[in-house]
């Protein structure tokens, strides 16, 4: 037996054409989406992702900026800047890339952030909301991840999901989204971390497989419970002397292993990646057609 790809890029690919009909229409009202990304520092990842995100936005008419500032940056610059994002009435969108410098408290700058602007979903309120059951802007991998599983045809529920890793971006957020009572969610879900006994106890009745641990090709074909569907949100560089930058990027999943188990998997890259970009976009068409309809009502 041999797994079916899940193919992140393809289903990236069909949200993006779906929100162009949005976006066309918020232009025609002179409203066009806007998205600001902040980059502190010059972690040469994080330039990537920035890149990446504001490439995708130009890719389908939705404007972008990039802000890039010295790592020395002091927190209270930030703030400032963020405070007149705000202010700025022709963004919808603002994201401070992480991870952010030592110095800077992510808390803080999360919090000063509107929460009408968040396309990150990281506002404490937001991630509140989510939490309710009522969300504004969910955090975009998790979306992401929820999306593949329902548009490659595993509807989450009723099924036990497993999530590997704990994390802030990811892990957490995630469980809190696929156990609401929604009919693309409504899951059964185990949370495991560092902290948990015998995981692999855990790892073998899953369902559904979701791993964002950072552990690179930790989970092997032997541990999976046949067919499970996995999705692999895990990117560690690992050194590679065949690859042209010394290193490749690597998920959780031994992925050769394992799709000879699963019944479903997600490569990396092309799996949650692109998704995660996609999510962002569509976070950004949204805030910017909230916006748009309370400026008309104002
Ligand atoms: N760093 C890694 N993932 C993310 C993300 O989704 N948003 C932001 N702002 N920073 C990140």
């Amino acid at each position: 037996m041999s797994a079916q790809i899940i193919d992140g890029k393809k289903i990236a690919s069909e949200i993006k054409s779906e929100l162009k009909p949005r976006i066309e229409a918020l232009t025609q009202k002179g409203a066009t989406p806007f998205l600001t990304a902040v980059l502190v520092g010059n972690d040469p990842a994080s330039e990537q992702y920035v890149r990446m995100k504001a490439k995708a936005c130009s890719r389908i008419g939705i404007k972008s900026k990039v802000i890039n500032m010295p790592e020395n940056t002091p927190e209270d610059e930030l703030l400032e800047l963020v405070g007149e994002l705000n202010n700025d009435t022709e963004v919808h969108g603002i994201l401070v890339q992480l991870p952010l410098p030592e110095h800077i408290d992510q808390l803080k700058i999360n919090l000063a952030m509107r929460t009408d602007k968040d396309v990150d979903g990281f506002h404490p309120v937001n991630l509140g909301r989510l939490m309710l059951g009522k969300p504004l802007f969910s955090p975009a991998t998790p979306l992401g991840i929820l999306e593949l599983l329902n548009r490659s045809g595993n509807n989450p529920g009723g099924k036990h999901t497993v999530v590997l890793g704990r994390g802030d971006l990811v892990g957490r957020p995630f469980s809190v989204l696929a156990s609401l009572k929604e009919i693309n969610a409504n899951s059964t879900v185990t949370i495991c971390h560092s902290g948990t006994k015998n995981i692999g106890d855990y790892i073998k009745q899953a369902d559904i497989l979701i791993c964002a641990m950072g552990r690179p090709e930790m989970i092997t074909g032997e541990m999976l419970k046949p067919g499970v569907v996995i999705i692999d949100a895990g990117t560690s560089a690992v050194d590679d002397p065949s690859a042209k930058k010394g290193y490749r990027i690597a998920g959780d999943v031994h992925f050769e292993s394992a799709k000879e188990v699963a019944g479903f998997i997600t490569p990396v890259p092309g799996g949650v990646g692109p998704m995660t970009i996609a999510m962002l976009l569509s976070n950004t068409v949204d805030a910017a057609e909230r916006l748009a309809e309370n400026h008309d009502g104002s």
